[in-house]
Protein backbone atom coordinates (compact mmCIF):
# COMPACT_ATOMS: atom_id res chain seq x y z
CA UNK A 1 0.00 0.00 0.00
CA UNK A 2 2.40 2.82 0.47
CA UNK A 3 4.70 1.57 -2.00
CA UNK A 4 2.05 2.14 -4.11
CA UNK A 5 1.23 5.82 -2.92
CA UNK A 6 5.12 6.48 -2.84
CA UNK A 7 5.24 4.97 -6.76
CA UNK A 8 2.41 6.91 -7.84
CA UNK A 9 2.98 10.27 -6.03
CA UNK A 10 7.09 9.73 -6.92
CA UNK A 11 6.35 9.65 -10.41
CA UNK A 12 3.84 12.13 -10.42
CA UNK A 13 6.13 14.77 -9.02
CA UNK A 14 8.51 13.63 -11.56
CA UNK A 15 6.57 13.93 -14.42
CA UNK A 16 4.97 17.48 -13.48
CA UNK A 17 8.28 18.65 -12.10
CA UNK A 18 10.32 17.63 -15.40
CA UNK A 19 7.40 19.80 -18.00
CA UNK A 20 7.21 22.43 -15.61
CA UNK A 21 11.03 23.12 -15.96
CA UNK A 22 11.12 22.04 -19.78
CA UNK A 23 8.58 24.90 -20.34
CA UNK A 24 10.25 27.38 -18.09
CA UNK A 25 13.70 26.66 -19.55
CA UNK A 26 11.70 27.22 -23.17
CA UNK A 27 9.84 30.52 -22.02
CA UNK A 28 12.11 31.66 -20.49
CA UNK A 29 14.81 31.71 -23.18
CA UNK A 30 12.23 33.04 -25.22
CA UNK A 31 11.80 35.97 -23.57
CA UNK A 32 15.63 36.43 -22.84
CA UNK A 33 16.45 36.38 -26.53
CA UNK A 34 13.03 38.96 -26.87
CA UNK A 35 14.51 40.92 -24.23
CA UNK A 36 18.08 41.12 -25.87
CA UNK A 37 16.50 42.13 -29.44
CA UNK A 38 14.66 44.60 -27.94
CA UNK A 39 18.71 46.26 -26.32
CA UNK A 40 19.79 45.71 -29.90
CA UNK A 41 17.18 47.80 -31.21
CA UNK A 42 17.39 50.76 -28.92
CA UNK A 43 21.12 50.55 -29.24
CA UNK A 44 20.32 51.06 -33.09
CA UNK A 45 18.20 53.77 -32.12
CA UNK A 46 20.23 55.61 -30.00
CA UNK A 47 22.91 54.87 -32.61
CA UNK A 48 21.09 56.36 -35.64
CA UNK A 49 19.99 59.36 -33.09
CA UNK A 50 23.63 60.46 -32.68
CA UNK A 51 24.50 60.07 -36.39
CA UNK A 52 21.18 62.04 -37.32
CA UNK A 53 22.43 64.24 -35.26
CA UNK A 54 25.90 64.82 -36.41
CA UNK A 55 24.11 65.28 -39.97
CA UNK A 56 21.88 67.70 -39.31
CA UNK A 57 25.03 70.03 -37.91
CA UNK A 58 26.73 68.84 -40.95
CA UNK A 59 29.00 66.80 -39.52
CA UNK A 60 31.28 64.13 -41.85
CA UNK A 61 31.19 61.11 -40.27
CA UNK A 62 34.10 58.96 -39.84
CA UNK A 63 31.44 55.36 -40.23
CA UNK A 64 34.49 53.28 -39.07
CA UNK A 65 35.34 55.16 -35.91
CA UNK A 66 31.87 55.69 -35.06
CA UNK A 67 31.20 51.43 -35.51
CA UNK A 68 34.42 51.26 -33.01
CA UNK A 69 33.31 53.76 -30.70
CA UNK A 70 29.32 52.66 -30.59
CA UNK A 71 30.75 49.27 -30.39
CA UNK A 72 32.99 49.27 -27.29
CA UNK A 73 30.23 51.57 -25.55
CA UNK A 74 27.51 48.79 -25.86
CA UNK A 75 29.86 45.88 -25.85
CA UNK A 76 28.36 44.37 -29.24
CA UNK A 77 29.03 44.56 -32.84
CA UNK A 78 28.50 47.51 -34.67
CA UNK A 79 27.33 47.68 -38.97
CA UNK A 80 26.66 49.77 -41.29
CA UNK A 81 25.07 49.29 -44.27
CA UNK A 82 24.19 51.25 -47.40
CA UNK A 83 20.61 51.80 -48.85
CA UNK A 84 21.97 49.36 -51.63
CA UNK A 85 23.25 46.67 -49.32
CA UNK A 86 26.82 47.65 -49.43
CA UNK A 87 28.59 48.05 -46.07
CA UNK A 88 30.00 51.14 -44.62
CA UNK A 89 31.80 50.12 -41.86
CA UNK A 90 31.65 47.08 -39.25
CA UNK A 91 33.34 47.07 -35.97
CA UNK A 92 34.37 43.70 -36.10
CA UNK A 93 35.74 43.50 -39.75
CA UNK A 94 37.19 47.17 -39.04
CA UNK A 95 39.36 47.73 -42.09
CA UNK A 96 38.48 44.36 -43.76
CA UNK A 97 35.08 45.84 -43.98
CA UNK A 98 35.72 45.75 -47.33
CA UNK A 99 35.65 42.14 -48.29
CA UNK A 100 31.87 41.94 -46.73
CA UNK A 101 29.49 40.97 -48.98
CA UNK A 102 26.86 43.14 -50.39
CA UNK A 103 24.50 42.73 -47.60
CA UNK A 104 21.07 43.79 -49.24
CA UNK A 105 19.89 40.22 -48.83
CA UNK A 106 19.93 39.23 -45.26
CA UNK A 107 17.12 38.81 -43.51
CA UNK A 108 17.33 41.66 -41.16
CA UNK A 109 18.55 43.85 -43.63
CA UNK A 110 15.54 43.13 -45.97
CA UNK A 111 12.90 43.75 -43.02
CA UNK A 112 14.36 46.95 -42.44
CA UNK A 113 14.25 47.79 -46.03
CA UNK A 114 10.39 47.07 -46.03
CA UNK A 115 9.67 48.51 -42.61
CA UNK A 116 11.82 50.27 -41.12
CA UNK A 117 13.53 47.87 -38.78
CA UNK A 118 14.38 43.90 -38.59
CA UNK A 119 15.36 41.29 -36.57
CA UNK A 120 17.30 37.94 -37.82
CA UNK A 121 19.00 34.80 -35.73
CA UNK A 122 20.90 33.50 -37.87
CA UNK A 123 24.55 32.42 -38.63
CA UNK A 124 27.06 34.98 -39.97
CA UNK A 125 28.47 33.99 -43.19
CA UNK A 126 30.87 36.75 -43.28
CA UNK A 127 32.57 35.30 -39.58
CA UNK A 128 30.75 32.00 -39.62
CA UNK A 129 28.99 32.21 -36.46
CA UNK A 130 25.08 32.71 -35.12
CA UNK A 131 24.42 36.08 -34.40
CA UNK A 132 21.12 37.19 -33.23
CA UNK A 133 20.81 41.09 -35.34
CA UNK A 134 18.67 44.05 -35.45
CA UNK A 135 18.77 46.53 -38.04
CA UNK A 136 17.19 49.67 -38.01
CA UNK A 137 16.63 52.27 -40.84
CA UNK A 138 18.21 56.00 -40.66
CA UNK A 139 16.04 58.14 -42.81
CA UNK A 140 17.18 62.02 -43.06
CA UNK A 141 15.53 64.69 -44.77
CA UNK A 142 13.18 61.63 -46.41
CA UNK A 143 15.62 59.94 -47.46
CA UNK A 144 16.96 56.50 -46.23
CA UNK A 145 20.78 57.31 -45.27
CA UNK A 146 21.88 53.84 -44.16
CA UNK A 147 20.91 51.03 -41.80
CA UNK A 148 22.40 50.48 -38.42
CA UNK A 149 22.70 46.74 -37.85
CA UNK A 150 23.78 45.91 -34.19
CA UNK A 151 24.45 41.93 -33.34
CA UNK A 152 24.95 39.72 -30.72
CA UNK A 153 26.73 36.51 -30.54
CA UNK A 154 24.43 33.70 -29.69
CA UNK A 155 27.01 31.95 -28.29
CA UNK A 156 26.58 34.80 -25.17
CA UNK A 157 23.05 34.07 -25.16
CA UNK A 158 23.52 30.18 -25.04
CA UNK A 159 26.12 30.59 -22.07
CA UNK A 160 22.83 32.66 -20.44
CA UNK A 161 20.51 29.97 -21.54
CA UNK A 162 22.65 27.46 -19.54
CA UNK A 163 22.90 29.58 -16.61
CA UNK A 164 19.35 29.47 -16.83
CA UNK A 165 19.14 25.48 -17.50
CA UNK A 166 21.44 24.75 -14.25
CA UNK A 167 19.25 26.79 -11.96
CA UNK A 168 16.16 24.68 -13.70
CA UNK A 169 17.74 21.56 -12.78
CA UNK A 170 19.05 23.42 -9.46
CA UNK A 171 15.45 23.82 -8.32
CA UNK A 172 13.85 20.97 -10.01
CA UNK A 173 15.95 18.82 -8.11
CA UNK A 174 15.09 20.84 -4.87
CA UNK A 175 11.74 20.74 -5.63
CA UNK A 176 12.07 16.69 -6.50
CA UNK A 177 14.05 16.33 -3.20
CA UNK A 178 11.23 18.27 -0.52
CA UNK A 179 8.42 16.65 -2.63
CA UNK A 180 9.63 13.01 -2.19
CA UNK A 181 10.16 13.79 1.01
CA UNK A 182 6.73 15.09 1.83
CA UNK A 183 5.38 11.84 -0.40
CA UNK A 184 6.98 9.89 2.14
CA UNK A 185 5.34 11.38 4.97
CA UNK A 186 2.04 11.11 3.61
CA UNK A 187 1.90 8.24 2.70
CA UNK A 188 3.07 7.00 6.31
CA UNK A 189 0.52 8.94 7.57
CA UNK A 190 -1.75 7.57 4.77
CA UNK A 191 -0.72 4.24 5.87
CA UNK A 192 -0.53 4.32 9.19
CA UNK A 193 -4.64 3.89 10.45
CA UNK A 194 -4.78 1.34 8.00
CA UNK A 195 -1.85 -0.78 9.28
CA UNK A 196 -3.09 -0.31 12.86
CA UNK A 197 -6.76 -1.69 11.51
CA UNK A 198 -4.64 -4.62 10.00
CA UNK A 199 -3.08 -5.06 13.16
CA UNK A 200 -5.90 -4.76 15.40
CA UNK A 201 -8.26 -7.57 12.37
CA UNK A 202 -4.97 -9.56 13.27
CA UNK A 203 -5.49 -9.47 16.92
CA UNK A 204 -8.74 -10.22 17.35
CA UNK A 205 -8.78 -13.28 14.49
CA UNK A 206 -6.07 -14.26 16.90
CA UNK A 207 -8.84 -14.22 19.78
CA UNK A 208 -7.50 -11.01 21.48
CA UNK A 209 -10.58 -9.61 21.93
CA UNK A 210 -10.25 -6.70 24.26
CA UNK A 211 -7.88 -5.05 21.28
CA UNK A 212 -9.53 -1.30 20.57
CA UNK A 213 -8.39 0.93 17.83
CA UNK A 214 -8.72 4.38 18.45
CA UNK A 215 -7.74 7.28 15.90
CA UNK A 216 -9.55 10.76 14.43
CA UNK A 217 -9.30 10.60 11.05
CA UNK A 218 -12.71 12.11 10.58
CA UNK A 219 -13.03 9.77 7.47
CA UNK A 220 -13.99 6.06 6.40
CA UNK A 221 -11.11 4.57 8.21
CA UNK A 222 -12.13 5.52 11.27
CA UNK A 223 -15.41 4.31 10.56
CA UNK A 224 -13.91 1.41 10.06
CA UNK A 225 -12.36 1.08 13.02
CA UNK A 226 -15.37 1.94 14.82
CA UNK A 227 -16.69 -0.63 12.92
CA UNK A 228 -14.24 -3.43 14.05
CA UNK A 229 -14.36 -1.89 17.83
CA UNK A 230 -18.29 -3.23 17.82
CA UNK A 231 -17.18 -6.17 15.97
CA UNK A 232 -14.81 -7.50 18.27
CA UNK A 233 -16.99 -6.00 21.63
CA UNK A 234 -19.68 -8.58 19.90
CA UNK A 235 -17.42 -11.08 19.74
CA UNK A 236 -16.20 -10.52 23.04
CA UNK A 237 -19.66 -10.99 24.72
CA UNK A 238 -20.64 -13.82 22.67
CA UNK A 239 -17.21 -15.59 23.42
CA UNK A 240 -17.75 -14.96 27.65
CA UNK A 241 -21.45 -16.16 27.10
CA UNK A 242 -20.41 -19.57 25.39
CA UNK A 243 -17.51 -19.58 27.74
CA UNK A 244 -19.89 -19.11 30.73
CA UNK A 245 -22.38 -21.87 29.03
CA UNK A 246 -19.72 -24.27 28.73
CA UNK A 247 -18.56 -23.64 32.49
CA UNK A 248 -22.23 -24.26 33.56
CA UNK A 249 -22.12 -26.92 31.87
CA UNK A 250 -19.73 -28.89 32.80
CA UNK A 251 -19.93 -28.17 36.25
CA UNK A 252 -23.71 -29.67 35.68
CA UNK A 253 -22.16 -32.59 34.05
CA UNK A 254 -19.81 -33.33 36.71
CA UNK A 255 -22.43 -32.39 39.68
CA UNK A 256 -24.99 -35.12 37.83
CA UNK A 257 -21.84 -37.43 37.85
CA UNK A 258 -21.05 -37.04 41.30
CA UNK A 259 -24.50 -37.63 42.67
CA UNK A 260 -25.38 -40.45 41.06
CA UNK A 261 -22.61 -42.22 41.94
CA UNK A 262 -23.55 -41.74 45.85
CA UNK A 263 -26.80 -43.97 45.82
CA UNK A 264 -25.22 -46.68 42.60
CA UNK A 265 -22.14 -46.90 45.05
CA UNK A 266 -24.15 -47.35 48.28
CA UNK A 267 -26.52 -49.88 46.35
CA UNK A 268 -23.82 -51.65 44.96
CA UNK A 269 -22.08 -52.03 48.21
CA UNK A 270 -25.66 -53.71 50.09
CA UNK A 271 -25.83 -55.62 47.29
CA UNK A 272 -22.03 -57.06 47.46
CA UNK A 273 -22.42 -57.45 50.67
CA UNK A 274 -26.08 -59.73 50.64
CA UNK A 275 -24.19 -62.00 47.74
CA UNK A 276 -21.49 -62.60 50.56
CA UNK A 277 -23.75 -64.06 52.56
CA UNK A 278 -25.76 -61.68 54.64
CA UNK A 279 -29.03 -62.27 53.06
CA UNK A 280 -28.65 -65.31 55.46
CA UNK A 281 -29.71 -63.57 58.57
CA UNK A 282 -33.29 -62.49 57.83
CA UNK A 283 -32.83 -59.32 59.81
CA UNK A 284 -30.15 -57.99 58.37
CA UNK A 285 -31.85 -58.74 54.78
CA UNK A 286 -34.51 -56.19 55.33
CA UNK A 287 -32.54 -53.91 56.25
CA UNK A 288 -29.82 -54.44 53.90
CA UNK A 289 -33.16 -54.50 51.18
CA UNK A 290 -34.89 -51.57 52.65
CA UNK A 291 -31.67 -49.02 52.10
CA UNK A 292 -31.45 -50.05 49.01
CA UNK A 293 -34.85 -49.46 48.45
CA UNK A 294 -34.49 -46.07 49.44
CA UNK A 295 -31.02 -45.70 47.98
CA UNK A 296 -33.14 -46.42 44.23
CA UNK A 297 -36.07 -44.02 44.73
CA UNK A 298 -33.52 -41.49 45.25
CA UNK A 299 -31.40 -42.14 42.15
CA UNK A 300 -35.25 -42.44 40.48
CA UNK A 301 -35.88 -39.00 42.17
CA UNK A 302 -32.67 -37.70 41.13
CA UNK A 303 -32.98 -38.96 37.65
CA UNK A 304 -36.17 -37.70 37.60
CA UNK A 305 -35.14 -34.38 38.53
CA UNK A 306 -32.42 -34.17 36.01
CA UNK A 307 -35.06 -34.99 33.05
CA UNK A 308 -37.60 -32.38 34.56
CA UNK A 309 -34.63 -29.76 34.16
CA UNK A 310 -33.61 -30.61 30.37
CA UNK A 311 -37.09 -30.55 29.75
CA UNK A 312 -37.73 -27.40 30.95
CA UNK A 313 -34.60 -26.10 29.42
CA UNK A 314 -34.64 -27.12 25.94
CA UNK A 315 -38.27 -25.45 25.82
CA UNK A 316 -39.96 -29.12 25.11
CA UNK A 317 -43.67 -28.10 26.81
CA UNK A 318 -46.61 -30.38 26.45
CA UNK A 319 -50.39 -29.24 27.28
CA UNK A 320 -49.08 -25.41 27.90
CA UNK A 321 -52.74 -23.44 27.42
CA UNK A 322 -54.76 -25.13 30.46
CA UNK A 323 -56.81 -22.89 33.06
CA UNK A 324 -54.91 -24.21 36.35
CA UNK A 325 -57.08 -23.89 39.45
CA UNK A 326 -54.22 -23.06 41.69
CA UNK A 327 -56.20 -23.88 45.02
CA UNK A 328 -57.08 -27.51 43.84
CA UNK A 329 -53.44 -27.94 42.77
CA UNK A 330 -52.06 -26.94 46.57
CA UNK A 331 -55.02 -29.07 48.05
CA UNK A 332 -53.35 -32.16 46.14
CA UNK A 333 -50.23 -31.11 47.17
CA UNK A 334 -51.34 -31.21 50.35
CA UNK A 335 -53.09 -34.29 50.68
CA UNK A 336 -49.86 -35.88 48.87
CA UNK A 337 -47.80 -34.50 51.78
CA UNK A 338 -50.05 -35.57 54.25
CA UNK A 339 -48.28 -38.98 55.68
CA UNK A 340 -45.19 -36.28 56.46
CA UNK A 341 -47.01 -33.22 57.95
CA UNK A 342 -49.40 -35.41 60.61
CA UNK A 343 -46.14 -37.46 61.50
CA UNK A 344 -44.13 -34.23 62.09
CA UNK A 345 -47.38 -32.76 63.67
CA UNK A 346 -47.20 -29.58 61.54
CA UNK A 347 -50.48 -27.27 60.87
CA UNK A 348 -50.43 -26.20 57.43
CA UNK A 349 -52.58 -23.26 56.50
CA UNK A 350 -53.96 -21.89 53.30
CA UNK A 351 -56.08 -18.87 52.30
CA UNK A 352 -57.17 -18.30 49.07
CA UNK A 353 -59.52 -15.14 48.37
CA UNK A 354 -61.52 -16.93 45.69
CA UNK A 355 -61.23 -19.01 43.15
CA UNK A 356 -58.34 -18.19 40.99
CA UNK A 357 -57.33 -19.64 37.96
CA UNK A 358 -53.50 -19.40 35.69
CA UNK A 359 -53.07 -20.11 31.82
CA UNK A 360 -49.78 -22.52 31.77
CA UNK A 361 -48.64 -26.23 32.21
CA UNK A 362 -50.76 -27.82 34.82
CA UNK A 363 -47.46 -30.02 35.70
CA UNK A 364 -45.10 -27.91 35.99
CA UNK A 365 -46.99 -25.59 37.87
CA UNK A 366 -48.03 -28.58 40.27
CA UNK A 367 -44.08 -29.68 39.92
CA UNK A 368 -42.99 -25.84 41.13
CA UNK A 369 -45.37 -25.45 44.09
CA UNK A 370 -44.71 -29.29 45.14
CA UNK A 371 -41.03 -28.56 45.57
CA UNK A 372 -41.73 -25.37 47.32
CA UNK A 373 -44.45 -26.87 50.02
CA UNK A 374 -42.35 -30.14 50.22
CA UNK A 375 -39.11 -27.71 51.07
CA UNK A 376 -41.33 -26.28 53.73
CA UNK A 377 -42.21 -29.32 55.37
CA UNK A 378 -39.02 -31.10 55.02
CA UNK A 379 -36.99 -28.22 56.56
CA UNK A 380 -39.72 -27.52 59.43
CA UNK A 381 -39.46 -28.73 62.77
CA UNK A 382 -41.99 -30.75 64.68
CA UNK A 383 -45.15 -29.02 65.51
CA UNK A 384 -44.19 -26.47 62.75
CA UNK A 385 -46.64 -23.98 60.91
CA UNK A 386 -46.32 -23.44 57.10
CA UNK A 387 -49.10 -20.87 56.06
CA UNK A 388 -49.75 -20.69 51.78
CA UNK A 389 -51.24 -17.74 50.88
CA UNK A 390 -52.60 -16.96 47.56
CA UNK A 391 -53.30 -13.19 46.17
CA UNK A 392 -54.42 -11.81 42.96
CA UNK A 393 -53.57 -8.08 41.73
CA UNK A 394 -55.13 -6.75 37.97
CA UNK A 395 -52.24 -8.66 36.73
CA UNK A 396 -50.15 -10.81 38.72
CA UNK A 397 -50.65 -13.95 41.13
CA UNK A 398 -48.57 -13.81 44.42
CA UNK A 399 -48.27 -17.14 45.66
CA UNK A 400 -46.77 -17.24 48.98
CA UNK A 401 -45.25 -20.30 51.33
CA UNK A 402 -43.68 -19.60 54.63
CA UNK A 403 -42.66 -21.94 57.62
CA UNK A 404 -41.12 -21.30 60.87
CA UNK A 405 -38.69 -24.32 60.33
CA UNK A 406 -34.79 -23.63 60.50
CA UNK A 407 -34.36 -21.37 58.32
CA UNK A 408 -31.21 -20.52 55.96
CA UNK A 409 -28.30 -18.41 56.27
CA UNK A 410 -27.86 -14.88 54.76
CA UNK A 411 -24.88 -16.12 52.79
CA UNK A 412 -26.45 -18.87 51.30
CA UNK A 413 -29.59 -17.20 49.86
CA UNK A 414 -27.81 -15.51 46.20
CA UNK A 415 -27.12 -19.00 45.43
CA UNK A 416 -29.93 -21.37 46.66
CA UNK A 417 -31.64 -21.74 43.26
CA UNK A 418 -28.53 -23.23 41.37
CA UNK A 419 -28.32 -27.16 40.52
CA UNK A 420 -27.38 -28.75 43.46
CA UNK A 421 -26.68 -25.66 46.12
CA UNK A 422 -27.64 -27.60 49.23
CA UNK A 423 -27.36 -25.46 52.47
CA UNK A 424 -26.55 -28.39 54.77
CA UNK A 425 -25.32 -30.97 52.81
CA UNK A 426 -25.42 -34.05 55.20
CA UNK A 427 -28.93 -33.00 55.97
CA UNK A 428 -30.24 -32.47 53.00
CA UNK A 429 -29.40 -35.48 52.05
CA UNK A 430 -30.69 -37.55 55.26
CA UNK A 431 -34.19 -35.42 54.11
CA UNK A 432 -33.37 -37.48 50.68
CA UNK A 433 -32.64 -33.81 49.06
CA UNK A 434 -30.59 -33.45 45.68
CA UNK A 435 -30.22 -29.80 45.81
CA UNK A 436 -32.23 -29.84 42.28
CA UNK A 437 -36.01 -28.54 43.80
CA UNK A 438 -35.36 -25.02 44.01
CA UNK A 439 -33.84 -25.10 40.06
CA UNK A 440 -36.47 -26.53 38.72
CA UNK A 441 -38.93 -23.91 40.24
CA UNK A 442 -36.82 -21.30 39.50
CA UNK A 443 -37.16 -22.42 35.35
CA UNK A 444 -40.75 -23.03 36.11
CA UNK A 445 -41.02 -19.80 37.45
CA UNK A 446 -38.97 -18.46 34.61
CA UNK A 447 -41.85 -20.64 32.10
CA UNK A 448 -44.60 -18.46 33.86
CA UNK A 449 -42.55 -15.37 32.67
CA UNK A 450 -42.72 -14.39 36.63
CA UNK A 451 -40.17 -14.12 39.36
CA UNK A 452 -39.29 -15.77 42.48
CA UNK A 453 -37.64 -14.22 46.00
CA UNK A 454 -37.04 -15.57 49.28
CA UNK A 455 -36.64 -14.13 52.44
CA UNK A 456 -35.28 -15.91 55.62
CA UNK A 457 -33.82 -15.76 58.66
CA UNK A 458 -31.87 -18.56 60.40
CA UNK A 459 -33.90 -20.49 62.94
CA UNK A 460 -37.05 -18.42 62.49
CA UNK A 461 -38.57 -19.40 58.94
CA UNK A 462 -38.44 -18.67 55.95
CA UNK A 463 -40.75 -17.64 53.13
CA UNK A 464 -40.91 -17.78 49.18
CA UNK A 465 -43.25 -15.29 47.52
CA UNK A 466 -43.76 -16.25 43.87
CA UNK A 467 -45.05 -13.42 41.35
CA UNK A 468 -46.88 -14.88 37.62
CA UNK A 469 -48.29 -12.58 35.50
CA UNK A 470 -51.74 -13.44 34.65
N1 LIG B 1 -38.12 -23.80 53.34
C1 LIG B 1 -36.82 -23.95 53.54
N2 LIG B 1 -36.31 -23.80 54.78
C2 LIG B 1 -35.00 -23.94 54.97
N3 LIG B 1 -34.09 -24.26 54.03
C3 LIG B 1 -34.58 -24.45 52.80
C4 LIG B 1 -35.94 -24.31 52.46
N4 LIG B 1 -36.09 -24.53 51.14
C5 LIG B 1 -34.87 -24.81 50.65
N5 LIG B 1 -33.96 -24.77 51.62
C6 LIG B 1 -32.50 -24.96 51.48
O1 LIG B 1 -32.19 -24.81 50.15
C7 LIG B 1 -31.50 -25.95 49.62
C8 LIG B 1 -31.91 -26.16 48.19
O2 LIG B 1 -33.24 -26.53 48.11
P1 LIG B 1 -33.68 -27.52 46.99
O3 LIG B 1 -35.16 -27.72 47.07
O4 LIG B 1 -33.14 -27.01 45.73
O5 LIG B 1 -32.91 -28.83 47.33
P2 LIG B 1 -33.25 -29.96 48.34
O6 LIG B 1 -34.52 -29.69 49.01
O7 LIG B 1 -32.04 -30.17 49.17
O8 LIG B 1 -33.38 -31.18 47.38
P3 LIG B 1 -34.58 -31.53 46.45
O9 LIG B 1 -33.96 -31.50 45.07
O10 LIG B 1 -34.94 -32.87 46.85
O11 LIG B 1 -35.63 -30.51 46.64
C9 LIG B 1 -31.92 -27.04 50.51
O12 LIG B 1 -30.93 -28.03 50.54
C10 LIG B 1 -32.07 -26.36 51.84
O13 LIG B 1 -30.86 -26.29 52.51
MG1 LIG C 1 -36.29 -29.32 47.80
Amino acid sequence: MKRKILTLSISLILISVMITSYLSFHLNMDSLVDQKQGELLSYCKLINKAIEEDLQHGLIIDYGYYAETFSEQIGERVTFVKADGAILADSLMGEDYVNMDNHKNREEIQKALEKGFGASNRSSSTLGKEFLYVAVNLVDNGELVLITRVAMEIDRLDMMGDFLKDAALKSAAVGIAIAIILSIIFAFWLTRPIKTLVEHARKISGGDYTSRVAFQTEDELQELGETLNEMAEKLHLAVEEMEKAENIRREFVANVTHELKTPLTSITGFVETLQDGADENPQIRKKFLDIIAVETARLKRLINDILAISDIESGREVNTDTDINVKEVIEEIINFLEPVIVKKSITVKTHYPYEIYIGGNRDRFKQMMLNLIENAVKYSNENGMIKIDVQKTEEMINIMVEDNGIGIAKEHLPRLFERFYRVDKSRSQKVGGTGLGLAIVKHIVALFDGDIKVESEEGKGTKFTVRLPI
